[in-house]
């Protein structure tokens, strides 16, 4: 009862904002079913509200999280799939490149001017409707080179916002990964809130959180996320986080079947 209550009173304050809570879930659809069952192992859970799969559709998600479509890179396509997505009935927040300002495999890597003409084309003609808008999805303790330059994920975000003219943002996307305890034995929680406020700071947009992860083992990422997440709660800038991530070994157990112990911690803290 005392849940429910919790949740009503949640979405009343969220209302006027159009946010249903912070805690979400990044997922994928890698299980034998090909759908969106590891997310559906949080239903019920009240705590989380919404969920992404770096793309779309949402492969069955519980009509209970809010789904949230992402256009990972530059599409392949005319761009028709993701206008449809991005108006579909129940959607009103969508994200944009998935680290277009990374090199790696899994980054979407596109240079900061070609990625503004991209969004300008896919993504900017969204604005005014009834979706609210993520910039592009960057890693913010990113010091290295990055997408098409030998330059950090804090200047490829500066160049973007340079050449994407009259590009409206109703949010920031960050990432973030590191190690769960500093060198000098500190909870990697004090660089974790240390990166989130910078970003903040420097984008002057609220923030979504929308992968991060210390790199331990699963008492540590506890421990990390029992100083991580109350903060994140506490801080009105930061309307959205998702650990990373919904998956086997991670956030589900091995079989795939239940939430492992660090995910029934990312439920209830
Ligand atoms: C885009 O591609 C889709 C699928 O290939 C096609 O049905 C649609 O007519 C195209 N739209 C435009 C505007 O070219
Ligand atoms: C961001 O995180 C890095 C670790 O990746 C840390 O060295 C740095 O001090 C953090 N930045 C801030 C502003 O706390």
């Amino acid at each position: 009862m005392i849940q429910k209550l919790g949740a009503v009173a949640a979405l009343m304050l969220s209302g006027a904002h159009g946010l249903t809570g912070k805690r979400g879930l990044c997922y994928n659809n890698d299980n034998p079913s090909k759908d969106a069952v590891f997310a559906n192992l949080y239903k019920g859970m009240d705590k989380v509200t919404w969920a992404y799969d770096w793309g779309y559709p949402s492969w069955g998600l519980d009509s209970s999280l809010e789904f949230v479509p992402m256009l990972w890179g530059l599409p392949s396509d005319n761009g028709s799939g993701w206008k449809a997505a991005a108006n579909a009935p129940g959607v009103v927040n969508v994200l944009g490149f998935n680290e277009p300002d990374l090199t790696y495999s899994a980054s979407s890597n596109i240079p900061p001017e070609k990625a503004a003409k991209g969004w300008l084309n896919y993504i900017q003609p969204l604005a005014g409707g009834s979706v609210r808008i993520g910039a592009p999805n960057v890693l913010w303790n990113n010091v290295d080179s990055s997408s098409g330059g030998d330059y950090d994920t804090a200047q490829w975000t500066e160049y973007f916002l340079a050449a994407c003219t009259g590009c409206h943002f109703d949010f920031a996307a960050i990432h973030y990964y590191q190690d769960c305890v500093t060198p000098d034995g500190q909870n990697g929680a004090v660089w974790f809130k240390g990166n989130v406020t910078d970003a903040h700071e420097v984008l002057d947009l609220p923030i979504w959180v929308t992968e991060f992860e210390c790199y331990g083992d699963e008492a540590q990422q506890i421990a990390f996320l029992e100083e991580a997440l109350p903060w994140l709660d506490e801080q009105d800038y930061v309307e959205r986080y998702a650990y990373f991530g919904t998956f086997p070994e991670y956030l589900i157990n091995k079989d795939g079947t239940a939430l492992s112990a660090l995910g029934q911690a990312y439920a209830t803290i």
